[in-house]
């Protein structure tokens, strides 16, 4: 796209931004061009407590159909817009309400603990939500000797790790892009690269969250990036982070760790679509009344944590 035509598209996205008293909302795995028009461009966490607090009267969300699902349920009165249909996440698609039932009623009184990456039904029959970046905090605040953890098995078993005082039942769920990574490819890169960090998602395997030198939600591992000072780091997590990560700081070196670390979902938004979807009002999110209502309990939960 030529810049001048990229100027023109983000001017018109923020007069309408104005006028439809609109927010924006990224999460660091979009197309990183989005970032030029986002209020906010952050992890699932930072993401849900913006969407918790806003006033605007319409939030379109550039992430994937959980995130939208999130806003919605937070913010029922407030008009949430997707500007591409069909952004889905295979983690939240492994798991549905009668799978759900069915791991519950093998472990009766036992709580259960659901990553955001779910969709809003499962949400609506668990105890408490959790996102990477504060999945260990809400497991120890429920007190618990023993939780159900779903649908991640590795970001459960990296809690468990964790706290070993918890016995953490883990979901046979997973993302299929962090679980790709393999202890091979981070071995022949810190070969390459002798002074460089490792700095890991948690979504990634147990093995390969051994070769971590730090693991971190999507923001963490910026924060990480910002509060030290390291000159070369290996990034263990999707494309998206590693390109905000060269555009900040051009003069240190980020390599990501495989090709495979793309979620081709979270690339679907584009200027184009951001402004089509203002323009239009499209595509709105619909959560169902009764389950909204009864997934806004363990998300608030979740974000009240934060708060203590
Ligand atoms: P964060 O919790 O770091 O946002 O990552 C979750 C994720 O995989 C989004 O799909
Ligand atoms: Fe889902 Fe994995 Fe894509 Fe995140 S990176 S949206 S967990 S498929």
């Amino acid at each position: 796209m030529q810049q001048t035509d990229k100027r023109t598209l983000i001017d018109k996205i923020n007069k309408l931004k104005k006028e439809k008293n609109a927010i924006i909302l990224a999460h660091c795995y979009q197309n990183v061009e989005v970032d030029e028009v986002a209020d906010f461009v952050g992890d699932s966490l930072g993401l849900s407590q913006l969407a918790a607090k806003t006033d605007a009267k319409i939030i379109v969300f550039l992430g994937v159909t959980f995130m939208a699902e999130t806003a919605k349920i937070l913010s029922p009165d407030k008009k949430v817009l997707i500007p591409s249909l069909n952004a889905g996440c295979d983690m939240a698609d492994m798991v549905n309400l009668e799978q759900l039932r069915e791991f519950k009623a093998k472990y009766p009184n036992v709580p259960a603990v659901c990553y955001v990456n779910s969709t809003a039904e499962v949400k609506s029959e668990v105890d408490i939500c959790c996102t990477s970046s504060n999945a260990i905090n809400v497991v120890k605040s429920l007190n618990a000797k023993k939780v159900l953890f779903l649908p991640d098995e590795n970001l459960g078993n990296w809690v468990a790790k964790n706290l070993p005082e918890v016995e953490i039942v883990t979901y046979n769920g997973c993302c299929p892009i962090h679980k790709s990574i393999t202890t091979q490819e981070i071995k022949d890169l810190k070969q390459k690269y002798p002074n460089a960090k490792v700095l890991i998602h948690p979504e990634c395997t147990a093995e390969v969250l051994a070769l971590g030198d730090f693991i971190g939600s999507t923001t963490q591992i910026m924060k990480y990036i910002k509060d030290n000072n390291y000159n070369s780091y290996i990034i263990v997590t999707e494309k998206g982070v590693v390109d905000r990560l060269q555009r900040d700081y051009p003069q240190k070196e980020f390599i990501l760790v495989s090709p495979k670390a793309y979620c081709p979902n979270m690339k679907r938004n584009c200027l184009e679509d951001v402004l089509r979807a203002l323009e239009n009002e499209e595509h709105e999110i619909f959560v169902d009344r009764e389950i909204a209502k009864k997934a806004l309990l363990p998300i608030e939960r979740m974000v009240s944590t934060e708060k203590n």
